[in-house]
Formats: C-alpha cells, structure tokens, sequence
C-alpha cells in the first residue's frame, strides 16, 4: 500500500464530519480526535464550509491526515486541494473525479459496491476503495464476496458502522478502515461534546488495536 493508504489503515476509523459552524468548532474537533488517537478526518463537502475546515484542522493540528468527503465535483476536488486536503472520498464511482484526483496526485478513494465499479477501480490502478453505503449494500459478506475475484483491493466500509459491529468488519484482512459518522454525530459537534467524541475514538482505537493484535 502508498504511504496514505498505509498511514490510514494504521488508524483504522475515520470519522466522517459534517460541520456546520466549522469557525467554531473545527480547531476543538481536531483536538478532540487526536487526543482520542484517531488523526484522521472526513470533512464532507455536504456542508459549505467544508474547506474552511479542512484548513483550521490542518492549521491546528498539522500532524492530522485531513480529507474531503462527499466530493462530487472537479471544483470540489480543486477547493478541497487548495484547503489543504490529502485525500478525496466520493460518494459512488466517477471516472472523471478519480482521473483529476490521480492527475493532481491526491489519493482518492471512490464509492464502490459492484464488481462494475472494481473493474473501473482496477483499471486505475487504485488500491483502496470506499465501500458505500456499506451495511445497506450487503455489509461484510458482500465486501468479502466482492474480494473473491478483485482480491487486490482493501476496502474502507462507510454507512451503518458503529461501536457495535466495528470489530467484526474490521477484523477482516479486506478492511483498510472504518468510516462512519457515530463517534462524531451532530449532536455531539452541536452541543460541543469534545470529551465524548475523544472516548468514542479511544474506544474505537481500543477496538481496532484489539482485533488486529
Ligand atoms: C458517509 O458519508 O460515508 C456515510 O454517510 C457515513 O455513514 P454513517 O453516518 O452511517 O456512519
């Protein structure tokens, strides 16, 4: 695996953030999932101020792999790079944002769920996948029916991964990483929850630390 792929597996969880007051609340957020062991971040573009954020965290907490999610544009991807961010999450498969994405050297990892979408991975030479929407679309039986014929990809699972079923996906070798929106919900970045959010995350850790010992 690159180094960006490696250094998020290493991690094992990344929060994936909507941030509606990032002004406020992206430099305590940043802090929050560090002191949690959890250095990574998904902000996604669902919010508008999503590069502003992406920038205070990066500017806060520069040791950080900071990312931009739900990217569904060039523009975004151009944004997303001018605020800092190491890597672009989108929601499904678009050959012309993976193409930008690898032209500007930014890792990418694009929605996949069907072997049509690995075949589209494939030919790009991708190593890690976003597998969205993970628990609706078949959980970790499909990812490891999937891994059958393309057993050269690592998946990072999103949508429906909690504390609850965290360890049984991420005991599995195909899994790079867990997304997910649990340890940073909006009612814990609304009510400014910090010490919440940074047990969430050690527990996460606790969790992935576990399952790969
Ligand atoms: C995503 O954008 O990856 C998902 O919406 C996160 O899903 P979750 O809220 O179920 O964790």
């Amino acid at each position: 695996m690159n180094e960006m792929n490696q250094a998020i597996s290493n991690i094992g969880v990344v929060p994936v953030i909507k941030l509606n007051n990032p002004i406020r609340d992206a430099a305590p957020l940043a802090k929050a999932l560090c002191a949690g062991d959890v250095p990574v971040a998904e902000i996604t573009f669902r919010a508008a101020g999503a590069p502003i954020a992406i920038k205070e965290m990066k500017e806060i907490c520069p040791e950080m792999i900071v990312g931009a999610g739900t990217v569904t544009t060039i523009e975004q991807v151009d944004e997303a790079i001018a605020a800092g961010a190491q890597f672009i999450v989108t929601p499904g498969f678009d050959g012309e944002i993976v193409d930008y994405c690898l032209k500007k050297g930014i890792a990418v990892y694009p929605g996949c769920t069907t072997p049509t979408d690995y075949h589209q991975a494939l030919k790009r030479g991708l190593e890690v996948l976003k597998f969205f929407p993970a628990e609706q679309s078949g959980g970790l039986a499909k990812i490891k029916a999937m891994s059958a014929p393309f057993p050269m990809f690592k998946v990072m699972p999103t949508g429906g991964i909690s504390l609850k079923n965290l360890k049984e996906y991420i005991s599995s070798p195909v899994i790079a990483a867990c997304g997910g929106s649990y340890m940073v919900t909006a009612d814990l970045i609304d009510n400014q929850k910090w010490d919440e959010i940074t047990e969430l995350c050690k527990k996460s850790r606790e969790i992935v630390k576990e399952a790969r010992a």
